[in-house]
């Protein structure tokens, strides 16, 4: 006997008209003009009651007159970009390492500029340089595919230039994480040029990368893992964007995400004794992006005991959640940031994947999930 199809929220119309609205470019501007039909709502109540005219009635009316003109100038300005050209910005060259990678913010609002012809072919340059064989911690290759065209991404506008990431259709975690670590490090560098970014997974709408990528993919032995938005920031943003931005650069605390302890007790004090040579490491691992800033990441630095004294002999990557895609590209984005501030800093190491025997710790609970250790080079911990 064939099921009964139970009823979901996903195949109502009211869904099929968010996704339409979603991936049409609309959405942004229908939630700021939701918002001002909510103030005249609230002014309307405010007239009909006639108490307390300035709260109920005044300020929302005014409230609601200053957003419409906000939504009409965005609309004319960010959707059908009237606006002045705007500048190229500068590049990054001053900023050290550390306030470098700091700086890198997604932008969710791109000037309608394309790149320029040498940041086109730096960008280029270093997507052939990360994605080396000998350059990926994993076996497989992966590879990032330019792409120019207006793919359909949420809620990012303006966005024409795209690095789509692409993995074996074959599932194979560690090419998920050279994903996140790779392009990390060509977003870095794009951030150092003056190029804007943002990572888009959830976002991104397959079918329409697909159609872009036309002969560069052949589905029957690739994965298109997320896509990376290119191009130089606008100011112009909608309201909702400014919002959403705000909203989402924020970021648990350093004691949330490193652990001194095999069960995720004890935070780590980054500021002691041998943490502390780790410098900046630890923040811009704390700042590396997520998908939806998940901050899915979490670390423990093992230390050993050797006669009488302690060697901090590795620190341990894990995955928070149970995530096939999302969780292992954060992970990898996190190891970039710990292995540029680790180079920067001449803390040598190298990352490998280790048994749960080589680790002593083969009780581990399920989640967090162990994914990869940085393993201190062994000269560091001799006594000078
Ligand atoms: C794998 C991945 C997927 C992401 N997908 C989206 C997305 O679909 N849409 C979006 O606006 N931002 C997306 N982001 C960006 C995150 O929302 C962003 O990095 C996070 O909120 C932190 O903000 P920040 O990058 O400004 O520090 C993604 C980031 C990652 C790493």
């Amino acid at each position: 006997m064939p099921l009964e199809k139970q009823w979901s929220f996903e195949d109502s119309g009211l869904w099929k008209l968010k996704l339409q609205l979603q991936f049409s470019g609309w959405l942004q501007y229908i939630i700021h003009a939701i918002w001002i039909l909510i103030l005249l709502l609230i002014s309307g109540v405010g007239w009909l009651i006639g108490h307390w005219q300035v709260l109920l009635f005044w300020l929302p009316l005014g409230l609601a007159t200053l957003l419409s003109i906000a939504l009409v100038g965005t609309i004319v300005m960010v959707k059908y970009g009237l606006h002045p050209t705007e500048k190229l910005p500068p590049n990054k060259n001053h900023l050290d390492i550390f306030d470098l990678m700091r700086s890198r913010q997604s932008c969710r609002s791109f000037q309608s500029r394309n790149l320029t012809a040498e940041h086109h072919a730096e960008l280029l340059k270093a997507v052939q340089f990360h994605t080396q064989e000998n350059q990926l911690l994993g076996q497989k290759p992966i590879r990032f595919e330019y792409i120019k065209a207006p793919l359909t991404v949420w809620p990012v506008v303006g966005a024409h230039e795209f690095l789509v990431a692409i993995a074996p259709k074959k599932y194979n975690r560690l090419s998920i994480i050279d994903v996140g670590r790779s392009l990390q490090k060509i977003v870095i560098e794009a951030t150092r040029m003056g190029i804007a970014t943002c990572w888009i997974g959830p976002g991104a709408d397959n079918k329409s990368i697909m159609q872009h990528l036309g002969n560069k993919i052949d589905p029957t032995k690739d994965h298109v893992i997320c896509v990376c938005a290119i191009g130089y920031d606008s100011m112009y943003k909608p309201l909702f964007i400014r919002l959403f931005n705000r909203l989402m650069h924020k970021r648990l605390l350093l004691s949330e995400l490193f652990f001194s302890d095999l069960s995720f007790n004890t935070p780590l004090d980054t500021q002691a004794k041998p943490y502390c040579v780790y410098g900046r490491c630890y923040e811009v691992c704390q700042w590396s992006p997520s998908s939806y800033n998940g901050q899915t990441t979490r670390c423990i630095a093992i230390i050993d005991q050797e006669n009488g004294e302690e060697n901090l002999i590795r620190f341990d990557f894990f995955a928070s959640v149970n995530s096939r895609y999302y969780s292992p590209v954060a992970l990898g984005i996190w190891c970039a940031n710990w292995e540029i501030g680790c180079t920067a800093l001449n803390r040598r190491g190298h990352f490998k994947v280790m048994s749960p025997s080589e680790r002593v710790s083969a009780e581990a609970p399920e989640l967090p999930r162990y994914d990869i250790s940085w393993v201190v080079a062994e000269d560091l911990n001799r006594p000078d």
